[in-house]
């Protein structure tokens, strides 16, 4: 069978560290070819593409879409830089993989869904934490339970390291472009998210690291559709304390308390699964399925496609609708649909200045 040809658009951090690497055992095999490579900056793709061997180099996606003949294309852009790349694939036929969160304007999302479903083609979402084996092992200890409960820990730790993952206003804050792996995580063992309550810690003006303007504590309630009990606490204030963190899924079923982490899941106290996982094992995981995927022709072999995956963003998108309403109680299904939203500018009135 000959090459899947895949194009990629933003070299940036995930491209480089994480979706090319997991790739590169395929393009090896003669699986995969990197025919070509897109991002805004030259000094990004002359550096990409000798690391990586595309064939062909482009600053603008438009004039990659109409000179190669792409089988798949990664869109690997921050949130808020998504314009026409999912309508011009879709329009072509050509399989999507687009990094998380696919937007923040949760119409936009819904609208580029409708174009991937209309087309019939592959879809993606980069939630890759579906892919870890331990998630697996859940998955199985859950087949024989009564989930009642479930309690998502992310303590982030680390510098600020870029300007976009530092604002509300460009990232959604810390829960959106973080936790919504732990947030879809959970929607993987217990199915879909109805309503969501939030409170949010808001970073006051001179507080943290100068280049955030994020709340500093988010506490999050969830009722899944299933009537089991969810709730999702994260802070960003670690910032420098020797990698001190922390990052698990406690699940209470009747009997028995279930623990998920990357590496480990303990079943009433005992280590049930272990292994001394590579941080970036899932990634190369999800990139042979996804080639699998395009190549079957076979939207059905993905764990989180475009669609589907919309109800993690409402759910993340809907805590910060909720915290900014003061712990307002709201509907997902109001979410999708935009009758409710968040809004990018709420944090000005707490940290630094929001820009315009
Ligand atoms: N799955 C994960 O664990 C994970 C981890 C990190 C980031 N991400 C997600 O991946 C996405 C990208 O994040 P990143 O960390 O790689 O960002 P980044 O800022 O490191 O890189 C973005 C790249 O896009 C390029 N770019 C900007 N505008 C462009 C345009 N119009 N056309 C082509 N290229 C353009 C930039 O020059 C830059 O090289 C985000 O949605 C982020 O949330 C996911």
């Amino acid at each position: 069978m000959s090459a899947t040809r895949v194009g990629f658009i933003g070299l940036g951090h995930i491209s480089i560290h994480a979706h090319l690497p997991g790739l590169a055992p395929l393009v090896e095999a003669g699986d995969v070819e990197l025919s070509a490579f897109c991002d805004i900056s030259e000094e990004a793709l002359a550096t990409q593409a000798a690391a990586f061997g595309a064939k062909a180099t482009y600053t603008d996606h438009h004039e990659m879409f109409e000179r190669e003949q792409l089988d798949a294309v990664y869109i690997n852009l921050p949130p808020t830089l998504h314009t026409d790349q999912v309508t011009i694939a879709a329009d072509k036929g050509i399989a999507v993989f687009v990094e998380k969160p696919v937007s923040l304007d949760m119409a936009q999302a819904v609208e580029f869904s409708r174009q991937v479903d209309k087309a019939g083609i592959v879809s993606q979402v980069g939630f890759m934490s579906r892919y870890y084996p331990s998630s697996e092992k859940v998955c199985q200890l859950l087949a024989e339970r009564t989930p009642r409960h479930v309690m998502i820990n992310l303590f982030y730790s680390g510098k600020p390291v870029r300007w976009w993952t530092s604002r509300y206003e460009e990232c959604g804050g810390s829960f959106v472009e973080n936790t919504v792996h732990m947030v879809d995580l959970v929607r993987y063992f217990l199915g879909d998210i109805a309503d969501v309550s939030a409170f949010y810690q808001w970073r006051q003006r001179g507080e943290g690291p100068e280049m955030m303007n994020m709340p500093h504590v988010y506490d999050v309630n969830y009722r899944f559709a299933s009537g089991v009990l969810g709730n999702a606490t994260t802070s960003r204030v670690l910032t420098n304390a020797d990698g001190a963190g922390r990052r698990d899924v406690v699940l209470v079923c009747d009997d028995s308390m279930i623990e998920w982490s990357t590496g480990k899941v303990i079943d009433n106290d005992k280590t049930v699964w272990e292994e001394e996982t590579q941080g970036r094992s899932a990634f190369a995981l999800q990139a042979q399925a996804f080639i699998t995927a395009v190549k079957a022709r076979d939207r059905s072999l993905m764990r989180s496609p475009y669609g589907p995956s919309l109800n993690s963003l409402a759910a993340v998108l809907g805590a910060n609708a909720s915290a900014e309403r003061d712990g307002e109680r709201l509907s997902l299904a109001d979410v999708q649909s935009s009758q409710v939203s968040w809004n990018p500018m709420f944090c000005a009135g707490h940290g630094t200045p929001t820009l315009d």
